[in-house]
């Protein structure tokens, strides 16, 4: 029994069936005994590629580097990273970006962050590069700036719509006659943005809200926002709510809070919704091309010779990145840009 388990029955038993977004939200971010809050476990919990290569982050600010010269390099640029983990990515991709002088020189890194005991691990990790550290887009400094997210829409959390003969209904979180938390459903009205002959949905509501955040910024000046994340190019139904606890796949309703909960990304609605707020969407693309096209092979193949006797395990967990029976095809890579924004790199 987990302390949160407790709350939940309590709010369950006196307001009702809780939405899965709810239940998400507690067990993410509940202060007190949320997971992201009290106990994150990355590299405990999951792995992710930044945490297995470093070739991942120093692609990606190589990637940067080459943006904001496509940008005509402007005096000063946000490197905005949400959900930055252990700060590995940013450290890679402010390493590898030094090989651009004048990028490095006009970059000041911007950190989003819910979780406190997080954003004091990147503090500490990022301290030589005076970061700046907020808790939402929202409160990041305006200017011309490059976002990059990997594994952070996946934390967004969902509500899950089921589609029978009376119509759509809502999953959501009640109590069994033993007390125990289960699923049911709840009559809904139709949800949002529903492909022709969907029976099953997924809709992560804070999606909305981070586009027209962009797509206000876009408006005032130069900028490029690149999501890489889990989850099919295309639409594709099915419950995908899962948690994971010691590396290991869990019950997501049995211990809240201690495991992180998690749901694949809709890219398709990810970008129907950028379009009609007249973005410009490249992608999605698979992880493994998109870090093909940016040089992989020969930056791995860099690293390699410098790795020495280390150079087999080090070239093995590079090539988990872009390998199609990996990551290189169940991550996709999607850039969102203003309407008036040539191509990026890499898609
Ligand atoms: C799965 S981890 C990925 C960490 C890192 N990007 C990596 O690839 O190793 C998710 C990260 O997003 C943060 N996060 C989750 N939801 C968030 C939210 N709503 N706002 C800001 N950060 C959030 C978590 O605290 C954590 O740093």
């Amino acid at each position: 029994m987990t302390p949160l388990l407790e709350r939940i029955r309590d709010l369950i038993r006196m307001e009702g069936p809780i939405p899965v977004s709810v239940f998400m939200t507690l067990c993410l971010h509940d202060p007190e005994h949320g997971y992201y809050a009290s106990n994150p476990g990355i590299g405990r919990d999951f792995q992710t590629a930044p945490e297995i290569s470093q070739v991942f982050g120093e692609l990606l600010g190589l990637w940067a580097a080459h943006e904001w010269i496509g940008m005509g390099s402007p005096e000063t640029i946000f490197l905005v990273e949400p959900g930055p983990g252990r700060g590995v990515m940013m450290d890679d991709m402010l390493r590898a970006a030094k090989v651009a002088p004048g990028f490095i020189d006009a970059l000041r890194p911007v950190l989003i962050e819910a979780s406190p005991v997080l954003a004091g691990v990147q503090a500490q990790k990022l301290a030589s590069y005076n970061p700046i550290g907020v808790r939402q887009l929202s409160a990041a400094p305006d200017g011309p700036f490059i976002l990059i997210a990997n594994e952070f829409l996946d934390c967004l959390p969902i509500r899950q719509y089921v589609r029978d003969e009376t119509g759509w209904a809502e999953r959501c979180i009640g109590l069994s006659t033993t007390g125990d938390l289960t699923f049911g459903r709840s009559p809904s009205p139709d949800p949002p943005d529903a492909p022709d002959g969907a029976d099953q949905l997924e809709r992560a509501p804070g999606m909305a809200g981070l586009i027209s955040e962009l797509s206000e910024r876009f408006a005032r000046g130069p900028g490029r926002a690149l999501f890489i994340d889990y989850g099919p190019p295309a639409y594709s139904p099915g419950d995908t709510l899962r948690a994971y606890r010691d590396g290991r796949q869990a019950d997501p309703l049995s211990e809240p809070g201690r495991c992180d909960l998690t749901a694949d990304v809709d890219f398709s609605h990810l970008a129907r919704l950028a379009e009609a707020a007249g973005l410009r969407v490249d992608g999605p693309t698979s992880q493994g091309d998109f870090l093909l096209r940016l040089g992989f092979a020969e930056r791995c193949a860099r690293l390699s010779a410098r790795a020495g006797a280390r150079a087999d395990p080090v070239q093995r967990a590079a090539m988990r990145l872009v390998d199609p029976l990996d990551m290189g095809s169940r991550f996709q890579a999607i850039c969102l840009s203003p309407g008036s924004a040539g191509a990026p790199a890499g898609f």
